[in-house]
């Protein structure tokens, strides 16, 4: 069953975490003139209703119809479209991707999603990525925790199969499909700190910081979660 799309629910359980931190420090890096901003590969909505309530316009598009649901119901302004190639017919003043979002679209997929985001921005535009990218020798990843909502407990296990796939495994401990296990595995891409060089300076964007856990940070050390500041041509 796929995390992202049938047991898109449980996703949104295991992720549904406070993000207005997250948000109010987004919203500085996009700048005081940012007023719209796109999310590619929005999941359920979690960040754009965290950004909406800082006053920001979101909109979000997504491959999977169960998650697009799930963010209309937050009262999000959604679309299905493929982030590797879209057209909204409009500019943003800013944009978003979470949680290694951009991962899922594997190695080949990056460059187009690039020249399709370079389309739908503003000139000189932030566009926030949170990827991780590995110095040589880095561990795989593998995180693990709990999530409750409305009375269904998870235990939620998430970690690399290697650089280019991820599995997850969500345990339900309580609630109406207690018992149940959902496992599924993904394509998550990691890059490493050259590659990942590589196809920002391959597109349009320029990458002029990064940051891990609000700091400033140097890209050569890489890191899990970074945030990567590119702005748009
Ligand atoms: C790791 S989840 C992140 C969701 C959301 N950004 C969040 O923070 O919870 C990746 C999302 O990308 C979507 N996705 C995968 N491939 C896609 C594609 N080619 N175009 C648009 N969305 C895609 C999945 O449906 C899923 O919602």
């Amino acid at each position: 069953m796929s995390i992202y799309a049938e047991e898109a629910e449980l996703y949104d359980i295991a992720f549904d975490w406070d993000l207005s931190e997250e948000a109010a420090w987004l919203v500085e890096r996009l700048g005081p003139d940012c007023r719209s901003v796109l999310e590619p590969g929005c999941g359920s909505g979690r960040m754009l209703a965290a950004l909406a309530a800082l006053g920001l316009d979101v909109v979000g598009i997504d491959s999977s119809e169960q998650m697009l649901a799930l963010a209309r119901g937050r009262g999000c302004d959604v679309f299905r479209a493929d982030m590797t190639g879209f057209d909204l017919g409009k500019r943003f003043d800013g944009a978003v991707s979470v949680v290694s979002t951009v991962g899922v679209l594997g190695r080949e997929g990056l460059g187009s999603h690039l020249e399709a985001m370079a389309r739908h921005l503003e000139p000189g535009a932030r566009y926030l990525v949170q990827q991780g990218v590995y110095s040589d020798g880095a561990e795989l990843w593998r995180s693990e925790w709990e999530a409750e909502r409305n009375g269904t407990k998870l235990y939620i296990v998430w970690e690399a199969i290697d650089r280019e796939r991820s599995r997850s495994r969500v345990e339900i401990l309580a609630g109406p499909r207690a018992g149940e296990v959902v496992e599924d595995e993904h394509v998550a891409a990691f890059w490493t700190v050259d590659s990942w060089r590589q196809v920002i300076s391959a597109s349009r964007f320029t990458q002029v910081a990064c940051y891990d856990e609000g700091a400033e940070a140097d890209l050569d050390r890489g890191g899990m979660l970074l945030w990567h500041e590119l702005v748009a041509p």
